[in-house]
């Protein structure tokens, strides 16, 4: 009941089920809006920066005066934000306090198959017994528990984020913390008079549930037999709406233009935002800068996905209260956030006609077709009628080449391709959607419909994947690899 309940209306809140808070809701719009730490390298050499973040367990303040548990990087909740530039290599050393593996994903990073975070790429807990001799990861590295993620940063400026991606652990080990932004910039990017500092905000933006003590909610689940339980894992919906780990929070700001960089790190919610006062004007998606300004009513957000916008609050008087507001959403779910006008500041800052040349693909390019659909069978969700098999491989594409990827569908499933970008080439029997626009790494797939990508294999050879970003959905096998040769 529960399936055929949840998907049908094709613009609603996605595929999952709403998982109540034993607690009482905090108060909307009191909580100041926190912005996460920046990472700071531990070292510079000539060719690289050398960061280290400890994935920890720490008790930190969610909802005012309370204290939950978390698994966060550096003990924090959204992670600290990593700031890449172009041209420089960064070296991420991630180091395992948590009692369990993990494995860390760059979202969007044009990454090497063995610093991607491949689901079977784990690093062992400290304290944890250390692997039998001779056994091997994935990757052929020995376990261990901490790890160097080389990042190239060869890819443009662009939001991007980091989360965990443990084979069928990714949606619990997410949703107790394991996610931050990691924002790339370049020259153009610098050359533009967008807003910047204290006026360029990462917005992260996710649905919890919190138990009576104040931890964080999740269901137990069997992965042997899904659904064995009584719920059936269409995937998880909170009731809470946390912006960069605080809920529904609030921001007090001069009546001038910001740039706000939204990205959904929910494990199963869309989000429809609305702007109850100002303009908004999308200049980036996924992968990076559009090439022209995009005016937009609202900005939908399925997991996974980022937008980049300028939201202009230039003329609003003092003492103006913008709401964002979410129109996918139910009584609590349909508020997000508060933006309050403290009065009228200089800005020099503006947005350019153009931003950046995207060179839009062509079809014809395209040396092959290929059709990957995202069903549920068998108890499980699968690609192409399969659950996911680590050691398996279902095509392997070119490095350079562009080819034409079909995505159908039964539910809604965000569907994410690791290293290659795309361009949306098709939805049903349309164009593109506005929110497809420029070079995405996500794709929110709808209900029966098909979305047709041009995916340029630009980057790396190796073993990558594409999976739904519903994380209940990715848990439960709705993943594949693919080898770039
Ligand atoms: Cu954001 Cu493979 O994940
Ligand atoms: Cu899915």
């Amino acid at each position: 009941a529960a399936l055929a309940g949840c998907a049908r209306p094709v613009d609603g809140p996605g595929t999952g089920e709403l998982l109540a808070s034993d607690l009482p809701p905090p108060e909307r719009f009191r909580t100041p809006l926190p912005i996460p730490p920046v990472a700071r390298p531990v070292k510079v050499t000539a060719d690289a920066d050398h960061y280290l973040v400890t994935q920890r367990v720490a008790n930190v303040e969610l909802i005012p005066g309370i204290k939950t548990p978390i698994w966060g990087y550096d003990g924090v909740f959204p992670g600290p934000t990593f700031r890449g530039r172009r041209g420089r290599r960064m070296v991420v050393t991630v180091r395992n306090e948590l009692p369990v593996p993990t494995s860390t994903h760059l979202h969007g990073g044009v990454t090497p198959a063995e610093s991607d975070g491949f689901p079977t790429d784990l690093i062992l807990p400290a304290g944890y017994s250390p692997a039998p001799p001779g056994h091997h990861s994935a990757s052929g590295k020995h376990h261990d528990t901490t790890r160097d993620y080389t990042y190239p940063m060869t890819q443009r400026a662009a939001t991007l984020w980091y989360h965990d991606h443990r084979m069928d652990f990714t949606g619990p080990q997410v949703w107790r913390g394991l996610a931050g932004m990691f924002l790339v910039t370049d020259e153009v990017e610098d050359a533009l008079p967008l807003p910047r500092d204290d006026r360029d905000l990462p917005l992260m933006i996710c649905d919890r549930s919190f138990a009576a003590d104040g931890s964080l909610k999740y269901p137990q689940r069997d992965m042997t037999h899904p659904g064995a339980d009584g719920l059936f894992h269409a995937g998880i919906f909170g009731d809470v709406v946390l912006v960069n780990g605080a809920p529904w929070p609030r921001a007090e700001v001069p009546a001038v233009r910001h740039r706000l960089r939204l990205v959904n790190g929910s494990n199963a919610r869309r989000y429809r935002l609305s702007f109850s006062a100002g303009t908004i004007t999308q200049i980036g998606s996924d992968a990076g800068l559009l090439t022209t300004p995009l005016p937009r009513e609202d900005v939908l957000l399925a997991p996974g996905e980022r937008c980049d916008v300028i939201a202009d609050f230039t003329g609003l008087p003092a003492g103006t209260e913008v709401t964002v507001t979410n129109t996918l959403g139910e009584g609590p779910t349909g508020d997000v956030m508060r933006f309050v006008i403290t009065g009228p500041a200089a800005d020099t800052s503006s947005v350019p006609s153009r931003l950046s040349s995207v060179e839009t693909i062509d079809r014809s390019r395209a040396v092959t077709e290929r059709q990957f659909d995202f069903r549920f069978g068998q108890g499980r969700w699968t690609i192409n009628n399969q659950p996911y098999d680590p050691a398996a491989s279902l095509c392997a594409p070119r490095l350079g080449t562009v080819e034409l990827w079909r995505f159908t569908s039964d539910f809604h499933h965000p569907v994410h391709v690791h290293m290659a970008h795309f361009q949306v080439l098709s939805r049903g029997a349309s164009g593109p959607d506005p929110a497809d626009a420029g070079w995405k790494d996500t794709v929110d797939v709808r209900p029966y419909e098909t979305v047709q990508v041009l995916v340029d294999f630009t980057g790396h050879r190796g073993r990558y994947m594409l999976h739904c970003h519903n994380l209940e959905h990715e848990d439960m096998a709705m993943m594949a690899n693919f080898d770039i040769v």
